[in-house]
């Protein structure tokens, strides 16, 4: 089959395939809290894509870099919390196609660590060299962005804007080839029934996966879990757009209602604020598999992960996999909570 995303622009920054592993010792550590062994767990360590820390932007940023450098912009934009991975991860691939970066990061995480305004991804985003604008919570975020449009443009450079998590339809194409990898990494094991389990906040990732799998007709399902916003229908709504959007730009059908599956129950009090079950789940992983998740994302889609399968959720197939979608820097923000 040639490759259906070989005719957009991509700019190679992704060690790929990622690995695909099998949690032999979680699955016993849960099997014992159960009265029944779960299905086989698996891993995939997107934390491993290999730019300047990991993670799932990476992908994402291999289609929004190549369509900045195919537009000749020379100023990446992008926006995120102030430990965002999405910033770290884009001021990366920014420094490696030689192009300039500026991260607008709003103070919008009530968090009181004294590491979270200096450590973690906001330490990397100043050694990898970004320009860095600290926006209040409350600020317009239309008139910033504005603002900085317009200054880098006064300044003779032609910005190009990455939404908030690089989730547009095309970014979200790097989550449709990464479907196809995961899928093909569990036909060469020879597993059928799967389903894909991950943190889910400004949707691409989950859009994207569903948008494989209506590229690729058949495949493992998708569940996310929520750890951004309070409302999840509204959430889920926004994905399932998300995933028509990149459908569109695939030129295949759009998917059905039922396509997006989110969980959320384990946000917690709000977004970038831990919960017990967070930190339950980033120990339990670390302990059980020496696999390091994050505070923000990946600890409570490990603690959604953990909950689903004690209670039988998943059940009904024969593997499931936890997609590491990355964020490790973020522990050291949150020092005080391990
Ligand atoms: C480590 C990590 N996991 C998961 C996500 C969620 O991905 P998405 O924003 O595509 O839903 C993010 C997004 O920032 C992230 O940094």
């Amino acid at each position: 089959m040639t490759d259906p995303l070989a005719r957009f622009p991509r700019f190679t920054l992704a060690h790929l395939p990622t690995p695909l592993t099998e949690m032999t010792r979680l699955r016993a550590a849960l099997a014992a809290r159960m009265d029944r062994t779960p299905p086989r767990l698996f891993i995939k360590r997107d934390d491993c894509t290999g730019l300047a820390g990991g993670g799932n932007k990476t992908r994402k940023l291999e289609f929004l870099i190549g369509d900045a450098l195919a537009k000749g912009c020379d100023t990446v934009v992008t926006t995120g919390a102030l430990q965002s991975n999405h910033a770290r991860q884009t001021a990366a691939a920014a420094a490696a196609a030689g192009l300039r970066c500026v991260l607008v990061l709003f103070d919008s995480v009530p968090y009181a660590g004294h590491a979270y305004r200096g450590s973690g991804n906001l330490l990397l985003d100043r050694i990898l060299g970004a320009d860095i604008r600290v926006e209040p919570a409350d600020a317009d975020a239309g008139a910033v962005f504005t603002r900085i449009m317009d200054e880098i443009e006064a300044g003779g450079g032609k910005p190009y804007l990455v939404p908030v998590g690089g989730s547009n339809a095309v970014g979200s194409l790097g989550y449709a080839a990464a479907y196809l990898e995961i899928a093909d990494g569990l036909d060469a094991r020879g597993i059928g029934a799967a389903r894909i389990v991950h943190a889910s906040s400004s949707g691409g990732t989950q859009a994207g996966l569903v948008a494989g799998r209506m590229l690729r007709g058949a495949g493992p399902s998708i569940a996310g879990v929520n750890v951004y916003r309070a409302d999840n229908d509204a959430m889920a709504a926004g994905i399932l757009a998300l995933a028509a959007k990149t459908t569109a730009l695939l030129g295949i059908a759009a998917p059905g209602p039922d396509a997006v599956v989110l969980d959320g129950a384990h946000l917690g009090a709000r977004y970038g604020m831990p919960t017990a079950d967070m930190k339950a789940a980033v120990e339990c992983l670390a302990r059980e598999e020496g696999v390091l998740l994050d505070p923000v994302y990946t600890g409570k889609g490990m603690a959604g992960f953990m909950a689903q399968v004690q209670a039988g959720a998943h059940n009904d197939v024969e593997a499931l996999v936890f997609l590491h979608t990355g964020g490790m820097p973020g522990l050291f923000a949150y020092e005080g909570e391990f």
